[in-house]
């Protein structure tokens, strides 16, 4: 007997980017994660879904939401969940990105989520797995489910995303979120302004269309408000993209006295409360950041779904009926 018999080879998906989906993948993967919220109001919330499939989580980054959102929608489709940080494991030995990937793969994960500082990181580890990768962030490059969990919160409170008015405001530059978003919203059919100083918005967002401004006031007229957190730890050491925190705290931070009454606001986290959002507003009846967290967790749980039982690589005509997934958790 052959000691490693060569496996057969895997039909594979990934999620790397909001690129990679179409309208139609993004309301199946929205409904299936409808369909899974019947789940959190269970006692016991888990279902056998993804009994025997491993799931590994790989983060180089520091990550509260995302790690923990992740970890535990592996654990309520019922897969084995392998979490690594990169702190305290071989990659603080200097360990390579391949190497720890490929060491990984040994134990034959069928999903590896990885976050990873560089952009294209994500890209280069479908290149030494067989597993599903599913990207939760690389470098100011993309966060896919991210942009996923803030269309279901958006469409959970407005019903459509078609025609929604959506303001990104602050650091769009250095924001993997934002680009992830921009793309998600354009797909669906919302409208976005970005709002910021010019330092922090690309210069090449009118080519991806979207309208640029740079006065706080035009926030007014948007039906949701998505601040983002200035990404220091992202901007080059010594460059001044704002003359202070101070400085862009007045100028485009958003407070109540610039939040109108029936707007949402949201926030990927974490926030610098008191820099790009007030504490009043973060905590406000306006705020729909804890609903975001919520969702992180049946829309990655949809994620997973999808890559491990969902449709296979050109086979959309046959997709399943979501019905059907909503029945199996049922
Ligand atoms: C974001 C990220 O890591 O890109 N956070 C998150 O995933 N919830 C946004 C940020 O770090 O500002």
């Amino acid at each position: 007997m052959e000691l490693y018999p060569p496996k057969p080879p895997r039909d594979r998906r990934h999620l790397i980017s909001v690129a990679d989906l179409d309208r139609d993948d993004v309301e199946r993967i929205l409904q299936t994660a409808e369909g899974f919220e019947s789940v959190m109001h269970r006692d016991l919330k888990k279902v056998p879904t993804l009994r025997g499939r491993t799931v590994m989580t790989v983060f180089f980054e520091p990550s509260t939401r995302t790690s923990s959102s992740f970890e535990l929608a592996a654990k309520r489709l019922s897969a084995d969940v392998v979490s690594l940080k990169a702190s305290g494991s071989s990659v603080d030995k200097g360990e390579s990105l391949r190497d720890t990937v490929q060491t990984l793969s040994a134990y034959d994960p069928d999903v590896i989520v990885i976050r990873h500082s560089s952009v294209g990181a994500a890209a280069r580890v479908t290149e030494a797995t067989d597993a599903h990768v599913v990207n939760a962030g690389d470098g100011c490059h993309q966060h896919p489910t991210q942009c996923l969990l803030d269309l279901y919160t958006m469409r959970a409170e407005r019903g459509s995303l078609d025609s929604l008015h959506v303001a990104i405001v602050g650091d769009v530059a250095h924001s993997r979120v934002a680009r992830s978003n921009i793309q998600g919203l354009r797909l669906m059919g919302a409208k976005v302004t970005l709002v910021g100083p010019p330092t922090l918005i690309p210069r090449d967002a009118a080519s991806l269309g979207v309208e640029v401004r740079h006065d706080i006031g035009a926030i007014a007229a948007a039906d949701v408000v998505y601040v983002l957190r200035m990404q220091k730890e992202r901007m080059a050491a010594g460059a001044a993209y704002v003359p202070s925190l101070r400085e862009y705290t007045a100028l485009w931070g958003v407070t109540s006295a610039r939040v109108r009454p029936g707007q949402l606001v949201m926030h990927p986290g974490p926030m610098n409360r008191g820099i790009e959002i007030a504490a009043d507003v973060a905590d406000g009846p306006n705020s729909r950041v804890a609903d975001q967290v919520r969702a992180g967790l049946v829309v990655r749980m949809a994620v997973l779904y999808d890559l491990l039982a969902g449709p296979r690589p050109g086979a959309k005509a046959a997709l399943r009926p979501v019905a059907v997934a909503a029945e199996e958790v049922a």
